[in-house]
């Protein structure tokens, strides 16, 4: 979780195995995998503290703290990180403090907030996208007192909106943004503002559910939890694997110091197969834009759409009229009526946009493997998306196989729905995308929250810790 460590790679995103930087040769044995050494020592003080802070055998050294606080005694800190999302800008604000019992790092709250869209939608418009992010910074203002902003440490991270952006359009957009955060009273560093790469992400979000869980106790990979995170423009797989699994695994293998002990982290970040990324493409057949006018709107037709779809999408800058095929699939329906007749309702012609996902979902050629033995979490999007078809409840989340998707994707391409065009496509890519991408069965259970103890779970908790550990 050392971000100095990121200077001594190359592209950590990769879908096409041509593309992989030589950090990973083949045939050279002993040399399989990069080996980075990240230390996170002060962090086992703050496990312990909350670990402490869950479990009500503690609560009598919660109690003094608590009464520390009342009488002044105890200094809360803050960490600010903004996440730049490709599909919408994310601050959160973290609040700690130092227990007066052995000073232990204590998790005590955070503010969540966002706004649509991302910064990578005003790609020709920098100083709007600056100006985006202005609101978030008034909430945190709100909740942070004003004499601890220059005590604060304020970072940016992009993701993959800013990854899939043009180099120079992205530097622009991340200046822009520098600029804003630097009158803004909160301390920040020449990195604080920055793109991301694709390890960072899925590291810092395994970071977080496990510490959430208490996975790191035992330092015994099989402990800990996988992580599966579903952006916009690019996806994580991130677990612990053991010494068989490590062995079947080609690359993008970690050494990791968690709480002082080495644990061997894989993590592999797709570009391209975020869920609208993705999206992107199967809708377009990855068309190419460069030289169309920006003004009009790009007209598409897919098989992943209904016949009576006609709708307009904006991504990356673009904006698309979404329609179905020319001459869409129909299906006689029995009505419900005494007359007993037949409808014919436009459907999605599932195998033929199966076909279509299969295709470009078959890009992943090096597979997590080893993944399916662990309990996986997959949030953001999985969630999302399955919490709108109803598969798991929107606040409490719930375990599902992966089955469940399959099953809810047929159901809803077989049934016209303005309102949620693409939802039939969706769903379809996340099934395969497990499925194909990730190699798991239908059987394998998938666990989906949002919220782990009151905390969001994204990769911000893990930024934010490595910030305290490194600094800014
Ligand atoms: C972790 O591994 C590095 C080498 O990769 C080694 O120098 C270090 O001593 C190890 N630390 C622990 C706590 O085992
Ligand atoms: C749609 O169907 C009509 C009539 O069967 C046919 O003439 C036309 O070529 C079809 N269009 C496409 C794009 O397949
Ligand atoms: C879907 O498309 C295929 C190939 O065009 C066709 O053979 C099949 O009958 C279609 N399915 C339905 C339900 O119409």
């Amino acid at each position: 979780m050392d971000v100095r460590r990121r200077k001594l790679k190359t592209e950590n995103d990769d879908i096409f195995e041509v593309d992989t930087k030589p950090r990973i040769k083949k045939g050279h044995p002993g040399k399989r995998y990069f080996v980075v050494v990240v230390l996170l020592g002060i962090l086992f003080l703050g496990y312990i503290a909350i670990a402490y802070d869950l479990k009500p055998v503690h609560l009598g050294s919660k109690a003094i703290d608590t009464l520390a606080f009342s009488f002044n005694l105890q200094k809360p800190f803050y960490v600010v990180v903004i996440d730049a999302g490709s599909t919408g800008s994310r601050a959160l604000a973290f609040s700690f403090h130092e227990s007066i019992l052995g000073g232990n790092l204590v998790l005590d709250d955070e503010l969540y907030t966002d706004i649509k869209p991302g910064v990578s939608a005003y790609a020709e418009k920098p100083k709007d996208a600056a100006k985006s992010l202005t609101v978030l910074l008034d909430k945190v203002k709100g909740v942070i007192p004003q004499v601890e902003w220059q005590h604060t440490p304020l970072s940016m991270k992009a993701t993959a909106g800013l990854r899939l952006l043009p180099g120079h359009k992205a530097q622009e957009i991340l200046q822009e943004c520098r600029k804003m955060f630097e009158d803004s009273g909160f301390q920040i560093s020449k990195n604080s503002i920055s793109i991301m790469d694709g390890t960072d992400e899925g590291i810092f979000s395994w970071f977080t559910v496990n510490f959430l869980l208490e996975r790191f106790a035992t330092h015994n990979p099989g402990n800990t939890v996988a992580a599966l995170d579903l952006g916009g423009g690019s996806t994580q797989v991130t677990f612990s694997p053991d010494s068989t699994q490590e062995k079947k695994l080609d690359g993008h293998v970690y050494s990791v110091n968690i709480f002082n002990h080495n644990m061997s982290v894989y993590t592999h970040s797709y570009l391209g197969m975020g869920l609208m990324a993705a999206r992107k493409e199967i809708l377009t057949h990855g068309m190419n834009l460069d030289n169309l006018n920006l003004k009009d709107a790009i007209e598409v037709r897919s098989e992943c759409v209904n016949p009576i779809v006609s709708t307009e999408w904006n991504y990356g800058g673009f904006n698309y009229l979404v329609k179905g095929p020319v001459n869409g699939t129909h299906k006689l329906v029995k009505t419900q009526n005494f007359a007993g007749g037949e409808v014919d309702r436009p459907i999605v012609n599932f195998s033929e946009c199966l076909k279509i996902i299969e295709k470009y979902v078959g890009r992943i050629k090096n597979k997590p493997e080893g993944l399916k033995d662990h309990e996986i979490y997959a949030f953001s999007y999985y969630f999302d998306r399955a919490t709108e078809v109803g598969l798991v409840d929107p606040f409490f989340g719930g375990i599902i196989q992966t089955s469940a998707f399959l099953k809810q994707a047929m159901d809803v391409c077989d049934y016209p729905n303005t309102d949620q065009p693409f939802i039939c496509l969706d769903l379809t890519f996340i099934y395969i995308l497990l499925r194909d991408g990730f190699g798991l069965e239908p059987t394998t259970k998938l666990y989906l929250y949002k919220k782990i103890n009151g905390h969001e779970l994204s990769w911000a908790l893990g930024a934010a810790f490595n910030i305290i550990q490194n600094g800014l």
